[in-house]
């Protein structure tokens, strides 16, 4: 097959963010690391997800380098996208892990991070997550209430045993519209100090440090607001004698795509780090504290921009006022962050990259459901079934996030890298994942009753047809040759 010659995007769709893996042929179809859309839905169907495996390590690197302070540890926030390839490249880049359930943590086993590479913050937890958490020997475990302090007390005199933790705060900081004041996670900065009291007695608990996690990060200043905060709970620790080891300052970093996730202005690692670290060794010394391991959990910065869904037009409507294009994605099964977070993504006519946008959209997803509108309003040359379009930006709380709604398959993540190989790293949901759990229980059916149905569902229509005209030029031949034989026979 001969390669064709790929060129810049078309200014009107070349961003920065995106130059370093996209390009487009002369055809005007869109190319990720060099492979056209048009070859990867041929190999993997659609709607699909690509991942763009560069995109990701350079995140991670980024961010990891732009900490300069000897004792940096960054945690890969797992909930963001949990692939374990994705897993697997986080800890190839030297980040630690942060998991919110029983299920991450062993998640984050399979990926080969060590138990003492582990922080689990989840908000709640039952005593046996503690119990299992202390089994497996992670770094530390987050308290996020009295209550919660109480259980891991009991799992720790039950077990014999001594489980390190850190108490998760909320300082109850407020800059302009960003407040953690009401929000459901942390001890309440008032209560703090009750509980570091407590810890100090208890010999079962080893109190490393503090936790705070403000979701969406509007800007920098959040983070300096929670640090000054934090620094004097560890003045009153170590007037009860704690060393604090470890302070960790969550997530919420803004992806490097506006589109995507609004609240507030975009920053940086590069650029916001310097002058954190600044302000904590100052911090530090002034207190007369001993430099402590410093972590922050990033999720969707690290992969929001590596994240791209390849879906195919089913169908245009005119529905009078508005065309909608039909996908054969949905928000539900593939986009779920345009329903829970109203966040938009850009979008790509993928198959026509070069043509001049002429018609207003509204790209829809095939669920039933009125609000399964994947962009409500988007200027696009003219569509036409089969046209491919790709959904930009997604890779962060996509996947992990989407449903079944509708009964509808989850699409395969594909993993492409630099030089444009590419590997399947989950496959497509098959009815047997979603229909399984109910088949469990009604013991009188039987799965492979379904097998037939099933093997309906996968059926290659195309491979079909052409075997039908085939069938049909065949039988022609038959006939002619019959006919000719024939002849011959009469003469
Ligand atoms: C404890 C904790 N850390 C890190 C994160 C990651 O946040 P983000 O994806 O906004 O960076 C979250 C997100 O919910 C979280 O709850």
């Amino acid at each position: 097959m001969t390669k064709k010659r790929l060129r810049a995007l078309s200014p009107r769709y070349n961003k920065k963010r995106w130059r370093k893996f996209l390009s487009q042929d002369v055809d005007g179809t869109l190319h990720i690391e060099g492979v056209s859309v048009n070859a990867l839905t041929k190999k993997y169907g659609s709607p699909i997800y690509i991942f763009v495996e560069d995109e990701i390590r350079s995140k991670l690197r980024t961010f990891k380098a732009a900490f300069d302070y000897p004792m940096f540890q960054p945690q890969y926030a797992c909930k963001c996208n949990s692939n374990l390839e994705v897993l697997k490249i986080a800890r190839e880049e030297g980040f630690e892990f942060d998991a919110s359930s029983v299920g991450e943590i062993i998640l984050g086993l399979l990926a080969d991070f060590e138990p003492h590479q582990i922080t689990f913050t989840n908000l709640y937890k039952t005593e046996q997550d503690i119990y299992f958490a202390s089994e497996v020997g992670v770094k530390a475990i987050t308290i996020d209430s009295f209550e919660e302090l109480n259980k891991v007390i009991n799992v720790a005199e039950k077990r014999r045993t001594i489980i390190p933790i850190m108490l998760r705060v909320n300082p109850m900081i407020q800059d302009g519209k960003f407040t953690t004041r009401n929000q459901k996670y942390g001890i309440p900065y008032k209560f703090v100090s009750k509980a570091i009291k407590k810890v100090a007695k208890h010999e079962n608990v080893r109190m490393r440090g503090f936790h705070y996690h403000g979701s969406y990060a509007y800007n920098p200043r959040s983070y300096y607001l929670a640090l000054s905060k934090i620094m004097n709970l560890v003045k009153i620790a170590k007037k009860h004698e704690i060393v604090v080891d470890m302070l960790d300052f969550g997530g919420g970093f803004p992806p490097e795509a506006p589109k995507a996730y609004r609240p507030g202005k975009y920053f940086d690692a590069e650029e916001f780090a310097p002058g954190f670290i600044k302000t904590f060794n100052k911090l530090l010394e002034k207190n007369d504290i001993q430099k402590p391991t410093l972590i922050f959990e990033p999720g969707k910065s690290m992969v929001a921009t590596a994240g791209i869904g390849i879906m195919k037009v089913v169908s245009i409507k005119d529905l009078g006022k508005k065309y909608a294009a039909v996908t054969d994605a949905s928000t539900y099964s593939m986009f779920p962050d345009v329903l829970v977070s109203k966040c938009s993504y850009d979008l790509l006519p993928a198959t026509k990259m070069d043509q001049r946008r002429t018609q207003k959209y509204e790209i829809v997803g095939s669920t039933c459901d009125c609000i399964d509108i994947i962009d409500k309003n988007e200027m696009l040359p003219w569509m036409e079934e089969n046209d491919l379009m790709a959904v930009m930006d997604c890779g962060a709380y996509s996947y992990v996030m989407a449903s079944n709604f509708n009964n509808l398959k989850r699409p395969p993540i594909i993993m492409i890298s630099e030089d444009g190989s590419t590997k399947l790293v989950r496959r497509r949901d098959r009815y047997s994942d979603l229909f399984g759990p109910e088949l469990d229980v009604l013991k009188f059916a039987d799965p492979y009753e379904l097998k037939k149905y099933y093997n309906l569902t996968r059926v290659n229509l195309e491979k079909v047809w052409a075997g039908n005209e085939n069938d049909a030029r065949a039988n022609n031949g038959e006939k002619k040759k019959k006919s000719n034989k024939n002849k011959l026979e009469q003469k």
